[in-house]
């Protein structure tokens, strides 16, 4: 099949037609993944939480995501390759952030995803100008979890004005994709719809332009999940059908239900 695209992720916005994504952190799972179509494949800092045993994000480092990355890199074929800067990177100088960049380029990602707005918007301008895609990601942001005082829901009431901007903010800076994490489903629609970025949810609804899931919740080994996650290996064969099923719900919006998303 042919290789994914930010055009051909713009093209399908535009179409209507959802954008399946998930983690990934090892080649064996990759492979298995790239094979079952998913659209965009994440290097995620979640790699703290599920590979390292860690209870945050915030350790993690640079070099971490670099391997995991390479390993990835290696079984990809199809799906865009997106990897994470990690903590105080995309939050750092503008260099700071374009060293970073960099080093996960050179692993093999294809884009990298950057937590935050505000002040941060001008590294995504930076890094964008200089042949490096960036994804936003803005809503429940991981890195930030000792500042938000936990994993909890953004952009109730008054505070949802806020995330609008940001949205529209970063993607005047020049993002190629942004996710929304944790917000509610109205909120998230609006969202979607006042940008042509393409927008990837997890608990952020059925109308985001796509969504994207750690894969270990979507095997059904988290061990106290979010309402937003669904185990999708239960009732499969095995892995590879998992997938499919994923990538199918997504693409028939079946997949998150009212009861995985979160109200105003
Ligand atoms: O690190 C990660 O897995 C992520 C996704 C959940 C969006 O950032
Ligand atoms: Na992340």
């Amino acid at each position: 099949a042919k290789a994914m695209t930010i055009p051909r992720l713009v093209a399908l916005k535009r179409e209507g037609r959802k954008i399946a994504a998930m983690t990934a952190y090892d080649a064996s799972f990759a492979r298995v993944m790239d094979e079952a179509g998913m659209d965009i494949i994440l290097v995620g800092d979640s790699l703290g939480n599920v590979v390292q045993g860690r209870k945050s994000t915030v350790p993690v480092m640079l070099e971490d995501v670099a391997y995991h990355t390479r390993c990835v890199a290696r079984a990809v074929s199809r799906a865009l390759l997106m990897a994470d800067l990690p903590f105080l990177s995309f939050q750092g100088s503008a260099d700071r952030a374009l060293a970073d960049a960099a080093v996960l380029m050179r692993a093999g990602a294809h884009m990298v995803k950057g937590e935050g707005a505000g002040p941060f918007a001008a590294n995504a301008a930076y890094l964008a100008a200089r042949g490096v895609p960036v994804c936003g990601h803005i809503g429940l942001t991981p890195q930030f979890v000792h500042s938000l005082g936990g994993y909890r829901v953004q952009g109730r009431g008054a505070h949802g004005a806020r995330l609008l901007a940001e949205a529209k903010e970063l993607a005047d800076a020049g993002v190629s994709l942004l996710v929304l994490e944790a917000v509610p489903a109205a909120l998230a629609a609006e969202i979607s719809a006042a940008v042509t970025v393409p927008t990837i949810g997890i608990g952020a609804g059925p109308s985001c332009d796509g969504q994207i899931l750690v894969m270990h919740d979507a095997l059904g080994m988290g061990a106290h999940p979010p309402r937003f996650v669904r185990d999708f290996l239960a009732g499969q064969g095995g892995i590879a059908a998992a997938f499919a099923a994923y990538i199918d719900a997504v693409r028939q919006g079946l997949f998150p239900a009212a009861e995985e998303s979160y109200g105003e």
